[in-house]
């Protein structure tokens, strides 16, 4: 049977799928945001993860010839209608209580369920807790489309490793997990990977332990990530330098190179609570997953707070203190800014009556300021500021000139240790 693909969701994780599946099969790139699709189908990507001439170079609309393997995005139900592979690949946010909002999944799941037939296999690729694909994406497909699961339809799960603006480890060089529903899929759905992943495939032996294995990567970084925030703030009151200590102790062998900082952006920072959720639901209330999120989470006030210990010592009035912010996005180098920590560190600021202009040359302004109420610029400023906080470790920030940009009495926080110019504070 020829292989036709739909992947449901285009965005960060999507489209670069999507992309690398078009050198080998039919695939149709299905999203609900109109404007996406336009734009994608005139080869522009905003989320900078595939260039122009790469998506170009797959698109149907501008090769026509293009037949046995093509990208065509389209918001259009029909078109997806008779594919064979259904990927999704929508996002699995978090509440305002931190608790697991599925509704994209369940969304996406109705599509999937109107145009599903028999022998069809959907693969969900959206970092979830163990047991959603099966209890929570399954029942939404059997009962709109009337079929039976694994007799009828099956299913998978490939989680996916991609870390935004990361030109070197891109979708293709990332070893990728996979699982199937039954053994049979369980091998069809790694075949299909494998066929593009230049990296190769893991089949694990569970849909379940696909899902957990990639809920516990991401929690696992929080976890080491928060305990070298807890170091920061230790060495800070024993006044040693944080850096030079994980500069020491990582050579050793088995020492692991976390550095402190601040956890934001749709991965890190909220699969954990993927994984405690589900933990409570089963009687058991997790104490270290959970005593690493507030850790991060406190970060960008901590940030803040040492700012202005640092400024008060050298006598800045804070409410008539200026104050620029280097970057805003969630981490370096990509325009994302869901979830972005920064805005942390703005609001325990503005406390304090402090003035902030924030510069990122990445970062929507417009997307900043509907998401998060916050002007920015993209824009180099030319005044003088009393303080400055480098908050995102663009590559671009290291070319600027710290020095001309602050007055002869100033505090420089640098939360990355990115820097070369000399520095106050940093975490
Ligand atoms: N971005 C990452 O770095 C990354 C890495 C690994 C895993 N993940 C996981 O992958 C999943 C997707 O993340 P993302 O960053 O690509 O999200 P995203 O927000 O960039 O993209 C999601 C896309 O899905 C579309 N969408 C939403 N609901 C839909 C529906 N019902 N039908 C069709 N399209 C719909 C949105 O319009 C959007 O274009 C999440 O579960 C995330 O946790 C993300």
């Amino acid at each position: 049977m020829e292989i036709k693909i739909a992947v449901i969701g285009l965005g960060y994780v999507g489209l670069p799928l999507a992309r690398l599946f078009a050198t080998k099969y039919p695939v149709i790139g299905f999203d609900i945001n109109e404007q996406r699709i336009s734009e994608l189908n005139d080869g522009i990507d905003l989320t900078l993860e595939v260039e122009e001439d790469l998506l170009k170079s797959v698109l149907k609309t501008h090769n026509s010839q293009l037949t046995t393997n093509y990208l065509h995005c389209s918001n259009k139900l029909e078109d997806i209608a008779d594919c064979n592979y259904y990927i999704v690949t929508v996002p699995t946010p978090v509440d305002k209580h931190n608790k697991p909002d599925l509704t994209p999944l369940y969304k996406a799941s109705e599509t999937v369920a109107k145009v599903l037939k028999k022998g069809d296999i959907v693969i969900y690729e959206s970092t979830v807790y163990p047991g959603v694909t099966e209890e929570e994406c399954v029942p939404v497909l059997e009962k709109l489309s009337g079929l039976k699961f694994n007799v009828d339809f099956f299913a998978g799960y490939s989680p996916e490793r991609i870390n935004p603006g990361d030109k070197e480890h891109t979708v293709d060089k990332i070893l990728k997990v996979t699982a199937g529903s039954t053994p049979e899929i369980g091998l069809k759905v790694d075949a299909l990977y494998n066929s593009v992943i230049t990296a190769g495939t893991h089949l694990a032996p569970t849909i379940r332990v696909a899902e957990a294995a990639k809920v516990i990567e991401n929690s696992q970084r929080d976890i080491n990530i928060a305990f070298v925030n807890e170091l920061a703030k230790i060495f800070n009151i024993l006044d040693i330098n944080t850096q030079d200590v994980l500069e020491a102790a990582g050579t050793k062998w088995n020492f692991l190179p976390f550095k402190p900082g601040l956890v934001g952006g749709h991965c890190i920072g909220v699969d954990p609570y993927y994984l405690a959720q589900k933990a409570m639901e089963a009687g058991y209330h997790p104490e270290i997953i959970l005593a690493g999120r507030r850790m991060n989470d406190s970060m960008g006030e901590y940030v803040a707070s040492e700012v202005v210990k640092l400024m008060i010592k050298k006598e800045i009035v804070l409410h008539k203190a200026e104050l620029l912010l280097l970057g805003v996005t969630f981490k370096e180098n990509c325009p994302d800014v869901r979830n972005t920590k920064i805005v942390d560190i703005v609001h325990a600021l503005k406390e304090y009556g402090i003035n902030i202009t924030i510069y990122d040359p990445w970062a929507k302004p417009e997307e900043v300021l509907h998401e998060y109420g916050i002007v920015t610029t993209k824009i180099v400023p030319t005044s003088q500021f009393d303080a400055v906080i480098l908050g995102v470790s663009h590559d671009v920030f290291n070319t600027l000139d710290i020095n001309s940009l602050t007055k002869s009495n100033n505090v420089i926080y640098d939360v990355k240790g990115f820097l070369t110019a000399e520095v106050d504070g940093r975490l």
